[in-house]
């Protein structure tokens, strides 16, 4: 802004300065002149309007303006009007005559404009000033000359012009008051309106003897005459004296020089002086109303000294003009000189200015400057302050959702000691009616509210942790959409809500990952369920559009609806309608609309007689990549029991008779939860023989118990499950104990991790307990059928590999040990135990869990398999045999031979024998 006001204010000084300097040299006021000019054509007419250019060329504020009227008086006057209106300065006016140009005059008086007449008069006197010869002066001249010759009686011819000027007048009234005086001249004849014919037919009568002059008005009409006279052979009997006496061929001067003219009266034009008398009167000197000007008589005795003295000041006059035009050029030489300096000098001032302007500003930013640093300063120091509360915030934040999800998961163990409780009172009922039957039901719905209000906030935190890791599998969606509809049938069913399915394409199959998609639709339709009424109506509709591979799902309801101004907050985190007023947490919608976007799929409302939303779906699974697609469903813990329930009637896997085993399995329950440790003792303890450990012992109670099964929780005080887990795995002593991980952490890296810490199998919190007894059956069931295996390929297990590493490696080890101590009758447990590293008793509880047998009898078995095997293959001798298979003697050996094969062993050798 300021920069552009100062550019203005240069610009405008740069302009005035031009402006000035342009003008400075012309401020000199101007005179306007106007003048008027009778005639023009004539040579004496032209020297006048020359001299007052020249005279005028010495005043550059003069304005001379001349206007020629030609011989016409009518023209004359309308040229003086117009100088007065263009209201001139100073009028000059020759006149053509004295009377009817009088009026114009006068007004032009009258007005104030000064008028100066020149050479000729008016009959008026209301004029400033006249300019010119006396002419009365000139007319006596000419009669004085032609009186002073020596003759006598003269006779003269005098010749008027044409006009009545008051020259004619006056010359005439000079020239014949001195002839009527002096005696030399006898007569004057007068010739009124010259022609060449009339003056030729009086020089036809005229007596030549007598008369001897012609004096003519003007050197003009002289010359006729004498041209006249000449062609009639007259000229040298008539003198001819003239008025004017110009210089040039046909001017007096010269006519005098060559002898056509006696004389002639020099009679000057008085343009100079009148320009000279303009300026006077115009600057307001009081000047003579009257100037006359000198007059002179020109003969032979002068002539030539006139002409010399004409052509000098012509000469002079020439040079003056060169001068003139000289000065003229170096005035604009010097104007333009003059204004390249005032301009330069204009922006030298204006260069200085910048400069000084440059160095304010330059002081100015500078200070601006380093203003702006501090300012820069403060902000990055408030940004840094920002940053660190940020930061702050952010790590108090994670904090607390850690806290939050470590809550969350808390929530679970009891969460899964009341369903589970609540699931034992059900199994109990067996179907029979409690009074407590309402009291149970409010439990169980709210368990199960419950469950699904923390597994919603745990999915919340885990999309936010970007931690999903989709799983889709082909699926018929209508059927799909049937089975999670179900459990909402009965709602329908109590509150007389019609509830529909259909669908354009029942055989549609569709990419999902089932257990997001089915939190989506629980989601969708427990919404729908919460606003509409009681008799209302709720659609579920699949609308399969083949062109554009994409399924549209519609949940339609007659709910309340949504305002429309907040159907685009729906699906922000912990948003809540206005006109809902129910008990929401406000992350359902959200986790559906991420769960839904994971499918490459989208959700839109829209709400117009209750509320439809409608999930767009893909019906094409190359929006996933190859991990994501798998082709049996995950199982990850079902939330519903009634499946539970189902997976116990299909038990046909373990035989009937293993509960009742007077030698029952036991069980390490790893477990800091008192109240589900508890649980867990009570429940189990009915089959099993239990071991309890909070986890400080865990290591301890395994590796005392080697127990036949191990259930282990993960949120341990000391070390974790993964932890505890792995090292048993790990451990010769406990490495083939079955092991289930029990936990609340439900997502997949934590699955992956219990799976990599080598646990047999993963329950996720609220577990079921039905299908925690189960599991147990089952993995206790595998185990036996794998004893079973070894100790049917005790010997083929060197050669096979089909065993776990760490199992393989002990039963490889204590063949070996067995093998190289065959023939060492003293070779006992106890070294063995020593070799292998680990306590007798630990080698008879592994021994026995692997092999199901006690350790002494696997040896035995060893040995005698390995006996066997000599009496087949070898000549050597009972004896031989017994003592190079590690028996102390051969009777002992007969004995246990006989013991496990029924026959002795040459008994057997012989039958063998004798079947090959
Ligand atoms: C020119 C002229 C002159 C004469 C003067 C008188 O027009 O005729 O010859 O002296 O005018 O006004």
């Amino acid at each position: 802004m300021k920069i552009q006001s100062f550019s203005l204010i240069l610009f405008l000084f740069i302009l005035l300065a031009f402006q000035s300097s342009c003008t400075s040299n012309r401020n000199e006021e101007e005179i306007y002149i106007g003048f008027s000019q009778c005639i023009s054509s004539d040579q004496w007419r032209k020297d006048m309007n020359h001299s007052m250019m020249v005279q005028t060329s010495l005043y550059p504020n003069i304005n001379l303006q001349i206007s020629e009227a030609n011989r016409s008086i009518e023209k004359q006057i309308s040229q003086i009007e117009y100088f007065i209106e263009e209201d001139v300065d100073v009028l000059l006016v020759s006149p053509l005559e004295t009377k009817k140009i009088v009026p114009v005059i006068e007004r032009a008086y009258e007005k104030g404009i000064p008028v100066i007449l020149i050479d000729r008069k008016i009959d008026s006197d209301k004029y400033t000033a006249f300019v010119g010869a006396d002419n009365i002066a000139v007319g006596r001249m000419a009669a004085s000359y032609i009186a002073s010759s020596t003759a006598d009686n003269i006779s003269v011819l005098e010749i008027k012009g044409t006009d009545n000027s008051s020259p004619t007048i006056e010359r005439s009234f000079g020239f014949n008051q001195i002839a009527d005086e002096v005696d030399s001249i006898d007569s004057v004849f007068t010739i009124e309106n010259y022609t060449d014919d009339q003056f030729s037919r009086i020089l036809d009568t005229l007596d030549t003897s007598k008369t001897g002059y012609v004096f003519s008005f003007n050197d003009i009409l002289a010359r006729s005459a004498w041209q006249v006279a000449e062609n009639k052979g007259l000229a040298d009997d008539l003198k001819f004296v003239g008025v004017d006496g110009l210089v040039g061929p046909d001017g007096g001067i010269n006519m005098v020089l060559d002898g056509r003219l006696q004389a002639t009266v020099l009679y000057p034009t008085g343009g100079t002086e009148a320009i000279k008398l303009a300026r006077r009167v115009y600057a307001g000197e009081q000047v003579p109303k009257n100037n006359s000007l000198n007059i002179t008589l020109i003969d032979k005795l002068n002539a030539d000294i006139m002409k010399n003295q004409y052509e000098k000041i012509n000469e002079q006059q020439l040079e003056l003009e060169k001068q003139l035009q000289a000065i003229e050029q170096q005035e604009e030489k010097y104007y333009v000189q003059n204004n390249l300096l005032k301009i330069a000098m204009a922006l030298l001032a204006v260069i200085l200015s910048l400069a000084i302007y440059s160095i304010y500003s330059i002081r100015i930013i500078r200070r601006k400057n380093k203003e702006l640093q501090l300012t820069n300063e403060k902000v990055v120091n408030q940004r840094n302050k920002i940053k660190s509360i940020a930061e702050e915030i952010k790590r108090v934040n994670k904090a607390k959702i850690n806290f939050f999800t470590g809550v969350s998961h808390e929530f679970k163990t009891p969460l899964t000691l009341i369903m589970s409780s609540l699931e034992s009172i059900y199994m109990d009922l067996k179907g029979q009616k409690s009074r407590h039957q309402s009291d149970l039901d409010v439990i169980s719905r709210n368990s199960k509210r419950l469950l699904r209000l923390i597994n919603n906030l745990l999915d919340f935190r885990r999309i936010e942790d970007e931690k999903f890791n989709l799983k889709v599998s082909k699926t018929n969606l209508f059927e799909f959409s049937e089975k999670v509809s179900m459990d909402f049938k009965k709602e329908a069913k109590k509150r007389s809500i019609s509830f529909e399915i259909s669908s354009n394409d029942k055989d549609l199959n569709v990419y999902i990952d089932r257990n997001l998609m089915d939190k989506v639709y629980f989601n969708l339709l427990s919404n729908a369920f919460k606003f509409t009424p009681d008799n209302g109506s709720i659609k579920i509709h699949l609308d399969h559009q083949q062109n554009k591979n994409i399924v549209n799902i519609h949940f339609k309801d007659s709910g309340i609806g949504i305002p429309e101004e907040e159907k685009g907050q729906l699906f922000k985190p912990f948003f809540k309608a206005a006109n809902n007023n129910k008990k929401s947490s406000g992350i359902g919608l959200n986790i559906t609309k991420q769960f839904i976007e994971l499918h490459n799929a989208s959700i839109e409302v829209h709400s117009h007689q209750g509320t439809e939303f409608v999930i767009s779906l893909p019906t094409t699974k190359n929006q996933f990549s190859s991990d994501q697609i798998i082709s049996t469903v995950d199982n990850e813990q079902p939330i519903y029991f009634e499946d539970d329930i189902e997976l116990e009637e299909n038990n046909d896997l373990i035989p009937a008779s293993e509960d009742e085993d007077q030698d029952q399995y036991s069980i390490l329950i790893i477990e800091d939860n008192y109240d589900l440790s508890r649980f867990l003792n009570n429940k189990l303890g009915k089959k099993y023989r239990t071991h309890l450990s909070d986890g400080s012992d865990a290591l301890e109670k395994a590796f005392e118990h080697i127990p036949d099964i191990i259930i282990c929780d993960i949120n341990l005080p000391d070390k974790d499950g993964f932890e505890i887990c792995e090292t048993l795995k790990n451990d010769l002593r406990t490495s083939h104990i079955p092991t289930i991980i029990l936990t609340a952490l439900g997502d997949r890296e934590s699955y992956l991790k219990g799976l990599e810490s080598g646990a047999d199998l993963y329950l996720t919190k609220p577990f079921s307990f039905t299908i925690l007894l189960q599991s147990l059956k089952s993995l206790l069931y595998n185990r036996e059928k794998l004893r079973y295996y070894y100790t049917n390929n005790l010997f083929k297990l060197e050669k096979e590999n089909k065993f776990s590493n760490s199992e393989q490696e002990f039963i490889s080890r204590l063949n070996t040990l067995i093998k190289d101590n065959l023939d060492h009758s003293d070779f006992t447990v106890e070294r063995l135990a020593e070799e292998l590293n680990v306590s007798r008793v630990q080698l008879y509880r592994k021994v026995k869990a692997l092999l199901g047998m006690n350790i002494s009898d696997y040896i035995n078995n060893y040995k005698l398999e390995n006996a066997k095997m000599y009496l087949e293959d070898t000549d050597l001798s009972v004896s031989e045999i017994a003592y190079k298979c590690g028996f102390s003697t051969p009777n002992y050996f007969s004995t246990s031979f006989k013991n496990k094969y029924g026959a002795s062993p040459a008994s057997y050798r012989k039958s063998y024998n004798n079947s090959n």
